[in-house]
Parts: structure tokens; C-alpha cells; sequence
């Protein structure tokens, strides 16, 4: 299963720490949420076999035919499916499993799709206003940056961006309305930046650009699902591992693995326990695992991505 030389290149981030982890034993059952190019998943086939079964999830249909390309001959052989791994459930009963050991969860974007113009995402080039993880998703950037009111707009990049001039981005926006492409909401946002406040290590229009990816694909409604879903599938040792790039999903990670490991979830100042809450994973992951600075060196999108790990009881 070499890499073909005509691959589109994705390097796989904390793949060794993610791998140990999971832990894929030879039989084992394994969900890859977020299948992107397949390095992860790659990963996992060697280690599963003799026996054992992986379900390959990406919303992405060329990611998928990538991954598809990647993995063909692997033994054995691969499950893959087009859907939002909020929907693990359902898609792993239409597979038939019911149970599985393992799910990783490796959020965002791949390189690929940030590196393709006509897929929107890219701030450098010029492209459509798209941004679909999913193109059969009914809203593309282009609708909410045409369409959202200003108020929610700036709600938007300042939530989902943490953008602090999100206020003056989003009027800029909405006078230079109708925009059509990543350049003219690049340029909007460069506009509406004081030179002397943009950021010196990313682009001034990173954090929208990321605000209005989340918005219009999900991502954080589709990790709280997602980490639901991971637990109704997971056997009992199973384990979750989740690498996240973003403070708001790491932080909504960390929240649902602290929350699913107490036995009561009951305000502090209760005396006695009413809420019944019995925990149901063990957090591996004291900390989250950070990338090496050889990795970050390699791999510098791997700069920000945060692991944490749990196992189901
Ligand atoms: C960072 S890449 C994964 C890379 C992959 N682990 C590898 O090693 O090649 C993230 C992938 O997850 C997909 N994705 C993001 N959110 C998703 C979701 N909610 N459901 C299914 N796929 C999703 C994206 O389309 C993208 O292909």
C-alpha cells in the first residue's frame, strides 16, 4: 500500500500518539470519522489485520476517492462512506456494526482541500465562495457572507473566529456586498484591519475565513453529535481519541470527556447527589498531546492540533 507519487499530500498529524492511543489490535473494529486522505486509516489496516474490520467516514466525496485510491489492496479491505461522522451511528449499523473498539476523530480540513481554489477555502487564491466539506450541503459561504444580517455576521467571526475586530469586518463585508470570491472577502477583511493590528504569523483574514468554514459546515453541532455517536458505538474498552485544531472544539472535547468521566455531574454546592450521572470513559489523556516541535517543524499545520484520548468503561 505504497504511496502512489500522485497522491495528493496530506502529512497526517500526531499520527504515532494517535495510533498508540487507539490502540487498533489485530480483529479489531475500527471507525476513522474524519478519513481525509487515509494516512491515519492506512495506519490502522496494518495493525488490525488478521480480521479485523475499519469504517472510513469523510463528508468529502473527493476526499473519499482519494482515500479510496490510497487504500485499494489494503487487506482488509476497507468500509468507506460518504456522511458527517454525527451520523456514526446510523452509518455503522448500515455497514453492520454494531460495536466497534475504536473510533479517531481528526477534525477540520485536509491539505488538499485547503490547497484547491475551486474548493473556496483558500484566503491566497482566488476561487469561489464555497467552503462545503459536503457540496450537496445546501449553504456555501457565499450565502452567509451575502445574506447573513451584519449583526450575526460579526456574532459569527467573533465567536467561531475569536476574531477581535470582527464588528468592523463584518461592516466592511456588508458595504462591499454582493461578494463573489475569496479575494473579495479577503480584501474585505484586509480593509477593514488596521495594517498596524494584523496578525504577523497568519493571514488577516484567517480567522474569518475559519469562522465562516465552521459556520457553514457545522463543526462544532457536528462534534458534540459526533462524541455522542462515538459513545453509542464503543464497546466497552473501546477507546476515542479526537485531534482538534481549534480552542472551541478542544475545549468542547475536553468538556464532554471531563463531563462523561464523574460519576455525578450535580452543581458543587449540592450536598447530595440527585442528577444519577454514572461515568462512562476513562480520560487517557491527562493532559492533551501536543505535536513535537519535529513535527511542527515538518508539519507546520500541525502547530496547533491538541489530542485527547479516552476509553469507554
Ligand atoms: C484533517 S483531515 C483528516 C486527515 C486524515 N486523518 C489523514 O490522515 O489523511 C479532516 C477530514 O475530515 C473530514 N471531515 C471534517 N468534518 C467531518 C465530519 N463532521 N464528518 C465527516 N468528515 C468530516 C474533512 O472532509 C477532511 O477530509
Amino acid at each position: 500500500m505504497a504511496d502512489r507519487p500522485d497522491a495528493p499530500l496530506h502529512l497526517s498529524v500526531l499520527s504515532q500518539e494517535s495510533i498508540e492511543l487507539l490502540r487498533p489490535r489485530p480483529g479489531a473494529v475500527i471507525v476513522d470519522g474524519t478519513l481525509g486522505l487515509g494516512g491515519h486509516a492506512a495506519l490502522i489496516l496494518e495493525r488490525i489485520r488478521p480480521g479485523g474490520r475499519l469504517l472510513g467516514i469523510d463528508r468529502d466525496e473527493a476526499a473519499l476517492e482519494a482515500a479510496r485510491s490510497r487504500l485499494a489492496g489494503a487487506d482488509p479491505p476497507p468500509v468507506l462512506r460518504q456522511g458527517n461522522f454525527a451520523d456514526m451511528a446510523a452509518i455503522a449499523a448500515d455497514a453492520g456494526l454494531e460495536r466497534v473498539d475504536g473510533v479517531l476523530l481528526d477534525l477540520g480540513v485536509s491539505s488538499p482541500q485547503l490547497d484547491d481554489p475551486g474548493r473556496g477555502f483558500s484566503i491566497r487564491s482566488e476561487g469561489p465562495l464555497d467552503m462545503r466539506m459536503d457540496r450537496r450541503l445546501p449553504l456555501a459561504a457565499g450565502d452567509v457572507v451575502n445574506e447573513l444580517p451584519e449583526r450575526e455576521l460579526a456574532r459569527l467571526v467573533r465567536h467561531l473566529g475569536e476574531e477581535r475586530w470582527a464588528d468592523r469586518i463584518a461592516r466592511f463585508v456588508v458595504q462591499r456586498r454582493p461578494l463573489r470570491t475569496t479575494r473579495e472577502l479577503a480584501a474585505a477583511v484586509e480593509a477593514a484591519i488596521p495594517r498596524a493590528a494584523w496578525p504577523r504569523d497568519i493571514h488577516p483574514a484567517t480567522r474569518t475565513f475559519q469562522a465562516i468554514r465552521m459556520h457553514v459546515n457545522d463543526e462544532l453541532g457536528s462534534l458534540e453529535r459526533g462524541l455522542r455517536g462515538a459513545m453509542d458505538v464503543l464497546s466497552s474498552g473501546g477507546r476515542l481519541v479526537v485531534i482538534s485544531f481549534h480552542s472551541l472544539e478542544d475545549g468542547a472535547v475536553k468538556r464532554f470527556l471531563r463531563m462523561e468521566s464523574r460519576d455525578c455531574i450535580c452543581p458543587p454546592q449540592q450536598p447530595v447527589c440527585t442528577c444519577g450521572h454514572r461515568a462512562s470513559l476513562r480520560v487517557l489523556t491527562r493532559k492533551p498531546v501536543r505535536p513535537s516541535e519535529a513535527e511542527v517543524a515538518a508539519n507546520p499545520r500541525s502547530r496547533s492540533a491538541r489530542l485527547r484520548a479516552a476509553e469507554r468503561l
